[in-house]
């Protein structure tokens, strides 16, 4: 199996100081990884300089096997590498719909667009029935709910989704971590999972990199990562 994400030797300084630190990590095609660590450990910096948000200082990033280290972000988004945010960053003074359509702002095939618009109301119906709503007075689960129909109207190869679960109760974590699998089930979408919470990242991914003061410590599949004695102590108290 080919990878549809490849980022090698990624290295991001803010000032003096390293924020990551020669992170290398592969996402299948078609597979979910996740990538774990605790607050302040270089998850999103990892995204953000993924999608070219904040610089690199070092490093390469391939897609769907091309180099695009140098792209621009919406030339990133254009080609299917796309970021659901940490914090969501919707709009809150628009409507549902308006923030859904703003995620299909770098595409021109109105088909496809309307197409899935109809996905993300299967996916998500309460998003259906408030279309008007501003989408700030919405809940917290439903705001994410949003975030990521949102990336989805992108057409991405590759969601990248940054802590999902944050600030969320745990039956609506459980619920967007089935919507995730289920949009890499119907759709076939690779999935890059950043999170602390290690139940919904887990549950969802196949495969996981554990990041630590911006250094990768450990990966393997889920299995493997879940027995893994560095991973427990920093997550379970050992
Ligand atoms: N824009 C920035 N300027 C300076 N330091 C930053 C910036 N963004 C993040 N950092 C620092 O980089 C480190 C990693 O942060 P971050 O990637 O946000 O971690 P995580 O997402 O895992 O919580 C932290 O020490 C943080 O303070
Ligand atoms: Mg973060």
């Amino acid at each position: 199996m080919s990878n549809i994400l490849e980022i090698r030797d990624l290295t991001v300084m803010f000032g003096k100081s390293i924020a990551v630190h020669d992170v290398n990590i592969n996402v299948p095609e078609g597979g979910i990884v996740t990538l774990i660590g605790s607050n302040g450990a270089g998850k999103s910096t990892t995204l953000n300089a993924t999608l070219g948000i904040v610089p690199m200082t070092r490093g390469t990033i391939s897609f769907n096997g091309e180099d695009v280290t140098h792209a621009s972000t919406s030339e990133k988004v254009r080609k299917g590498l796309v970021l659901a945010p940490e914090g969501r960053h919707l709009f809150p003074y628009l409507s549902v719909y308006k923030n859904l359509i703003l995620g299909a702002t770098q595409r021109k095939d109105k088909e496809g667009i309307q197409q899935d618009l109809e996905f993300c109301f299967e996916l998500f119906p309460i998003l259906k029935d408030r279309l008007k709503q501003k989408a700030g007075t919405m809940s917290g689960g439903q705001q994410q709910m949003l975030a990521i129909a949102r990336a989805m109207m992108a057409n991405p190869k590759l969601l990248c989704l940054d802590e999902p679960s944050l600030g969320l109760a745990p039956a609506v974590i459980e619920d967007i971590g089935e919507k995730v699998r289920e949009i890499n089930r119907t759709k076939g979408t690779s999935i890059l999972l950043v999170e602390q919470n290690v139940h919904l990242a887990f549950g969802t991914a196949s495969y996981c990199y554990t990041l630590q003061v911006g250094e990768l410590v450990a990966e393997g599949t889920v299995e493997e990562i879940r027995n893994n004695d560095v991973v427990k102590k920093a997550y379970f108290g050992g």
